[in-house]
């Protein structure tokens, strides 16, 4: 399938895998990329500018095809090396970022110079078309449904999709929900050039987290997330568990004077525990509504074959069935 996205990245499907903390290291995102989609590391994750180019360079011993780090920018407690890691994405040769977070506006003419392409990713249409207005080359469309920061406008993909595609000239892909051939089809007939997914990959072989993790996903239906943070204006999509409910209950009961402070058990430093050890309760993880429509755990290669499958059988089959064709 040849779309703007695939054309842009150079990957043979318009698949990409979306930055995921403590997921999204070189076996992740070369796996993605060896089934033809775009894999992407996690820049924070890795922390250092050393550690990130020891990733890029691991990642570039297992696959020969394009694949991306994402560079996040959230309010954190101390700011990481954001100039050391951007000079480590060029140095490694890595041709596509993933910007998400705030406005990536400063980091954009070092990319721009170095031949990178960068895609942001947006909640909005009106970051979207401050995305395109600073010289980003590809918007990633989150919507409400999406596994991490959904933003605060709460606008699902049914409507921010067609929003997004009145408006940008830029292309986009569709990101937050996503995980079968129908999706894709959906994000293409809605005007994307292409689909990004988090959860479903977390859920496949390759992904290098702890079995618990992926279990979990599977055992999930699409009522088992919550939203966490919300009175910080900084609201994350998080798969339920006991921390959550308590992470809950503390929001609940401190209203509007919450803190960051209030909450920090349950959200600072536990991403190893869980992601690594498999500690399932030990905090909240970002996890999508998605959740409900994942039930196995293929590889990369097995699920990126069938949604692709699946996406040119509904296009040539079951749509062309109502055009009397
Ligand atoms: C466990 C997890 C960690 C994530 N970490 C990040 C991150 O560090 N930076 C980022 O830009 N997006 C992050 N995301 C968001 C994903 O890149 C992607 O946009 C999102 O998962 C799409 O929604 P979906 O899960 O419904 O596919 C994370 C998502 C998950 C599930």
């Amino acid at each position: 399938m040849k779309t703007r996205i695939t054309e842009m990245f150079g990957i043979e499907h318009p698949i990409i895998q979306g930055g995921m903390h403590y997921v999204g290291f070189a076996e992740m995102a070369a796996a993605v990329s060896n089934a033809g989609g775009l894999g992407i590391i996690t820049g924070l994750t890795l922390g250092t500018p050393e550690k990130l180019a020891d990733e890029i360079a691991k990642c570039k011993d297992m696959t020969d095809k394009p694949f991306g780090v994402n560079l996040t920018f959230l309010p954190t407690v101390n700011a990481p090396d954001y100039p050391g890691l951007v000079k480590a994405i060029i140095d490694g040769g890595v041709k596509v970022v993933e910007t998400a977070g705030n406005n990536p506006q400063q980091v954009l003419p070092f990319f721009k110079d170095a031949g990178v392409k960068v895609i942001h990713k947006c909640t909005s249409v009106r970051h979207s078309l401050k995305a395109q207005s600073i010289g980003c080359d590809a918007v990633s469309v989150d919507g409400f449904e999406c596994g991490g920061h959904p933003g605060e406008d709460d606008i699902p993909n049914m409507i921010l999709l067609p929003r997004a595609a009145d408006e940008l000239e830029i292309p986009f892909v569709a990101s937050g929900g996503m995980a079968d051939g129908r999706s894709l089809v959906a994000s293409l007939a809605m005007g994307a050039e292409g689909m990004n997914m988090g959860t479903r990959f977390i859920a496949t072989k390759e992904a290098p987290v702890h079995e618990n993790v992926k279990k979990a996903i599977v055992a999930a239906s699409e009522l088992d997330t919550r939203l966490v943070m919300r009175p910080l204006r900084n609201t994350e999509r998080v798969m339920t568990n006991d921390a959550v409910e308590e992470l809950l209950q503390i929001e609940k009961e401190k209203g509007a004077d919450l803190k960051f402070e209030d909450i920090i058990e349950q959200v600072a430093g536990v991403y190893p525990r869980i992601m690594t050890e498999g500690d399932m309760d030990a905090g909240a993880w970002s996890c999508g509504m998605v959740a409900g429509l994942i039930d196995d755990i293929p590889t990369c290669k097995e699920l990126i074959d069938r949604i692709m499958a699946e996406a040119d059988e509904i296009i040539s089959q079951r749509l062309a069935r109502f055009q009397g064709a």
